[in-house]
């Protein structure tokens, strides 16, 4: 089987670390590189983070590049609110066993892209900080992306605001850049990650799994658990799980058939009003614009899941 290259950028995070582990697992994925951005919390622990993940998965063979400080013109805003305050609270990660790259992200994306013979897929699962650095520093190298798959937004909703999504909210303007850039994008917004839901059951399944990867992941799962918000919709009998946001990015590289994503014209809105960081999505083309994003809206939930504990039993193979 040909395997897809894939750079992830996040900012681990719970639900990214969830997506490196998929990535790692997949046999039709080649993750080739990982960058880290400013987003569930402050860069050098994000950076950290994956580093972590690397050494507990054995993968320290995978460059990891720390990306831009803050985002394009705004002030950082971090989620140590639900992230914690190592950004990956609930668990015990290993030290990495490598020294850090001194690359930067930026740098690690075109040297990939440059040497690369086929097309690589960018995976974003942060604030789009440094997609949109690179797309501004090399537009010599973008039709070396195949596609960039994110996570955020929403058609409908918010988990910053009523009309934003953290990811987006973050750095708006560097959202813009990308979903501007005529590259080949596919959204993940809330209108599709709230519906990927894993449920207790379904995290002590994780657990009962045994490896020290599924251990650690079970642990990570139980804490987001406590700390993300239920929507709106979480009524006294209605029993919300815990959404796997940035998995639906990454599992649509490793199995697109799993969702249905609709091509829409899809703006940010930068302003600094009641709904700045929105995704303006023209869900009934209203506007008649370029179709310039694939947004999700369903999920095969029972095949999502499958693809979760198939990732996890992976590493029975570390002892
Ligand atoms: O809104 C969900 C997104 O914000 C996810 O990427 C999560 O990791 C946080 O970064
Ligand atoms: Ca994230």
């Amino acid at each position: 089987m040909s395997k897809q290259k894939v750079i992830l950028d996040c900012d681990p995070g719970h639900d990214d670390a969830m997506a490196m582990l998929m990535a790692i697992a997949a046999d039709n994925i080649d993750l080739v590189g990982i960058t880290t951005s400013a987003g569930n919390q402050k860069p050098e622990k994000t950076f950290a983070n994956a580093r972590k993940l690397l050494a507990l998965t054995h993968r320290e063979d995978i460059p990891v590049a720390m990306g831009a400080q803050k985002p394009l013109l705004r002030d950082l805003i971090i989620a140590e609110n639900v992230h914690g305050k190592t950004g990956l609270d609930g668990a015990d990660l290993p030290d990495p066993t490598i020294p850090p790259l001194p690359t930067r992200a930026n740098d690690l994306i075109a040297d990939i892209l440059r040497e690369s013979t086929e097309k690589v897929t960018l995976v974003v699962t942060g604030p789009m900080t440094n997609a949109a650095i690179f797309l501004l520093s090399h537009p010599e190298l973008k039709d070396k992306i195949a596609q960039i798959s994110y996570m955020g937004g929403a058609c409908f909703g918010g988990n910053m605001t009523p009309q934003a999504e953290f990811n987006i909210y973050v750095d708006p303007e560097a959202a813009k850049i990308v979903v501007d850039s005529g590259v080949s994008v596919a959204m993940f917004g809330l209108d599709v990650t709230l519906k990927a839901q894993l449920f207790d059951e379904d995290i002590q399944q994780i657990e009962e799994i045994g490896n020290p990867v599924a251990e650690v992941m079970a642990n990570l799962l139980k804490f987001f658990n406590l700390t993300t918000t239920k929507p709106f919709l979480a009524t006294p009998d209605h029993v919300e799980g815990v959404h796997m946001h940035d998995p639906c990015a990454m599992a649509y590289i490793i199995d697109p058939s799993m969702f249905r994503v609709v091509p829409l014209h899809v703006d940010i809105d930068t302003d600094h009003g009641i709904s700045a960081g929105s995704t303006v999505v023209d869900y009934d083309d209203v506007l008649g614009k370029d179709k310039n994003v694939d947004v999700a809206f369903e999920i095969d939930l029972p095949r999502f899941r499958d693809l979760v504990f198939k990732s996890m039993t992976y590493y029975n193979r570390i002892a």
